[in-house]
């Protein structure tokens, strides 16, 4: 086998396996770079090529910890409290019409997809605050994101769009940018590890359905075959009268459920839009509003990423690079701005495109620990240290969260960490394009890092 082939077959096999456990289409994302990164991690767990962990991977079920890591690695976590306002108004107006008063019965509402729970939360209180009895379930594929959701404790960043109202009534202020869940509004969701391409989660429903299932912003990647799955998983799990809801830039070709799979149809009202089962009654009014009963199937598929090259013409992540470089410059424009906001949506944007790119993970860890999300920033630079085992910039950024959180010994881990990174030869900053003018000279800035290090691991172990 020649080396150009063998590069291929690593790249074609790779992007298999990770849509197989996710449902994510990756030919177009960045080839060169899975690649990589399978190389690397190949490398840094001592088999001999890349295609020797490939078929370790294969072997082991998608839930091992290897196989988690890369697809904690690769899913996108983007959420907040009370986000996508028209959606949530409809959900409102959902519940309300679902909810039979004098009932102690519970709507069973099921986030397919919630990341970091945020969703769940907000769902449950738009039910306390009609007074609705409701029981979530929040699930999803990426096991870090369902650590940080079962803690309850958010960023500012994470409320930005919950009015001050809401805030001071449900949560606690727990440090000077994060708070903690505080209501008994929330006993009613929980969370649990659940892959859409699988069959849904049972309901606590006698027959085991969900009354509503959000599933926003999830499948936006997701090949065609992963989403009629998806699709079919999730419109098989509604009760007759249930609802299905996506993201509102997410809408689906009905069409593409397959001949066994139940009929949907869609429902508008406002900016907001379902999706219920065919069987259903159609021309009701759910107050607030009326409702525009609309089975057309002729509505606009769920945008993706520019189809960009495919994996039989070129290996080469040329115009990916193209778009994520453009992507990353901009979100350097807005650093440079003080806009950080919007420097986080590129960086989110560029991700999405490709979450193989460890420069995006050491600035996205940059911005969200700059904003006070601590816990989402670590995440980040997790990422890259999973990409980049030894990127001594990732590592020392780890350490000084970990410090700055009290966390003696994780700091003092990352700190030795970061002098072991600093001692070999090869410069991951010398591959970075933006990290490196951010955050000015290399050379300093290792040095800077050499001595925090030296100095922290000297002040504890002299204190052990
Ligand atoms: C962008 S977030 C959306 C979060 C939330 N639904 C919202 O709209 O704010 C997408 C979430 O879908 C999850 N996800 C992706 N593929 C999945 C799969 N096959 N099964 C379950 N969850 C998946 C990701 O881990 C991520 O947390």
């Amino acid at each position: 086998m020649t080396a150009a082939v063998s590069h291929r077959e690593v790249i074609a096999r790779a992007c298999d396996l990770l849509e197989q456990w996710t449902g994510f289409s990756l030919r177009d994302t960045a080839p060169q770079r899975i690649a990589e990164t399978f190389r690397r991690r190949a490398r840094h767990l001592g088999y001999s090529d890349p295609m020797a962990y490939f078929e370790a991977l294969r072997d082991l079920p998608p839930t091992a910890d290897e196989p988690q890591q890369l697809v904690n690695l690769i899913t996108n976590g983007l959420t907040a409290f009370w986000r996508d306002e028209p959606q949530l108004s409809a959900l409102q107006s959902v519940l309300r019409h679902l909810h039979t008063p004098m009932t102690l019965e519970p709507i069973y509402v099921w986030c397919a997809g919630v990341s970091t729970g945020e969703e769940a939360y907000t769902v449950a209180m738009i039910a306390d605050e009609q007074q609705i009895p409701v029981d979530i379930l929040g699930t999803d594929i990426n096991t870090d994101f369902l650590d940080t959701a079962r803690e309850g404790v958010f960023s500012s960043w994470s409320l930005r769009r919950l009015s001050a109202a809401r805030r001071e009534q449900y949560l606690a202020p727990a440090d000077d940018d994060h708070w903690r869940l505080d209501h008994p509004a929330f006993d009613a969701v929980r969370f649990a590890h659940h892959n859409i391409l699988a069959s849904a989660p049972p309901s606590a429903h006698p027959d085991g359905s969900w009354d509503i299932i959000l599933c926003r912003n999830v499948l936006i990647y997701f090949s065609d075959d992963a989403m009629t799955t998806a699709l079919g998983n999730l419109a098989g799990a509604l009760t007759e009268t249930g609802y299905l809801m996506f993201g509102s830039s997410e809408q689906i070709h009905p069409e593409r459920l397959g001949p066994d799979a139940p009929h949907l149809r869609s429902i508008r009202q406002g900016g907001g839009f379902l999706y219920r089962p065919g069987g259903s009654r159609t021309g009701q009014t759910i107050e607030p509003g009326r409702w525009d009963e609309d089975g057309s199937s002729a509505i606009a598929p769920i945008p993706r990423p520019h189809n960009l090259s495919g994996l039989e013409e070129t290996t080469s992540d040329a115009s990916e690079n193209n778009t994520v470089l453009h992507l990353l410059g901009t979100a350097a424009d807005h650093l440079d701005d003080g806009e950080l906001e919007r420097a986080l949506a590129c960086l989110e944007a560029a991700l999405g495109y490709d979450p193989f790119q460890v420069e995006g993970h050491c600035l996205m860890g940059s911005v969200l620990s700059t904003l006070g999300a601590s816990q989402q920033a670590l995440e980040a630079f997790q990422r890259a240290l999973f990409l980049q085992p030894h990127h001594w910039f990732a590592s020392h950024r780890t350490a000084t969260i970990h410090q700055a959180r009290g966390d003696v010994d994780a700091a003092r881990r990352a700190f030795q960490r970061t002098l072991d990174d600093l001692s070999r030869n090869d410069d991951p900053l010398d591959d970075t394009i933006v990290l490196r003018d951010i955050i000015g000279s290399p050379s300093r800035v290792r040095l800077q890092a050499e001595r925090q290090a030296t100095a922290f691991l000297r002040l504890h172990r002299a204190r052990e």
